[in-house]
């Protein structure tokens, strides 16, 4: 059975650390699972690890809902938190109660949304109606990257305090935890002691109550660049393309398919169909 809102945030009343990571489809959820994770976030980092888009930008809520159906598909034992696409929450509360319920009914149990003192309406107005939302400050990659890209967030008195504010009104608002990425040390550490809720970390330093990495980066599958703070626990690229080569050369050289993979007919079929072929044939 998967954790449920409370259990998660129990774990930050016990001192014990929130794995999460994120999922994208049914084996990913699958091995999620198995590995014990206790959050499988289905991010719209999707868009640049399985549609190969160059930011998140373009992910519409059609492409999540695949994305959200397959990791519900896979998960029995992780809470689900689905992403909030870009343009799938910005323009109107209505419209985005809308869809942050189409995720909910599709079997995920909270959704997450990006964003400081402009979300909070939309914050409480899901919570008042039941729906979790963690929150998501510091790198907003849905819009920070239009303003200066890629840039860790906090490293100034101003940059700080403003993380600071934002981190106790998503509180407030009603966020059961609160994603923090590319946050120095220093205030990540400040935030997470001040908030009851748990942070959860993405290149944010080891203080928050939990970590969060992209699959495809933690396994070494997406290659096109490696951040600072992410750790590949594999190559999974290399060894992916070692074992295709593999499957092509053992084609041309006659190695594959083997006997054991192959099936036949009956003697007596065989015979039959022998005989059949040579009536045919005459
Ligand atoms: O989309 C995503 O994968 C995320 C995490 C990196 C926090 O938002």
């Amino acid at each position: 059975m998967s954790p449920s809102i409370r259990d998660i945030q129990q774990k930050k009343k016990k001192s014990e650390k929130i794995s999460v990571l994120t999922a994208y489809d049914f084996i990913s959820a699958k091995i999620c699972d198995e590995a014990g994770i206790d959050i499988a976030l289905v991010g719209d980092s999707a868009g640049m690890v399985m549609i190969g888009y160059p930011n998140t930008i373009s992910v519409t809520m059609e492409e999540m809902m695949v994305f959200c159906q397959s990791v519900v598909n896979g998960s029995k034992k992780s809470l689900i938190v689905a992403d909030m696409p870009f343009g799938s929450y910005q323009f109107d509360l209505t419209l985005a109660v809308t869809n942050a319920i189409k995720l909910i009914k599709l079997g995920c149990h909270a959704v997450k949304i990006e964003g400081g003192i402009e979300v909070v309406p939309l914050i409480q107005r899901l919570t008042e109606y039941g729906i979790p939302v963690m929150g998501h400050i510091g790198l907003k990659p849905q819009t920070t990257i239009l303003w200066e890209g890629y840039k860790v967030q906090g490293k100034t008195c101003d940059s700080a305090s403003a993380l600071y504010n934002q981190a106790i009104e998503l509180e407030k608002a009603g966020a059961f935890s609160l994603v923090l990425e590319l946050v120095t040390k220093e205030v990540s550490e400040e935030i997470t002691r001040s908030l009851a809720i748990p942070t959860i970390g993405i290149g944010s330093g080891p203080g928050c109550d939990g970590q969060v990495l992209v699959y495809h980066d933690l396994l070494g599958l997406f290659n096109n660049f490696k951040p600072k703070f992410v750790k590949r626990y594999m190559e999974s690229f290399s060894l992916n393309v070692d074992a295709v080569k593999k499957y092509k050369s053992e084609i041309n050289n006659g190695t594959f398919p083997g006997e054991e993979h192959s099936f036949s007919m009956s003697v007596e079929e065989l015979m039959k169909f022998t005989k059949y072929l040579s009536v045919l044939k005459k």
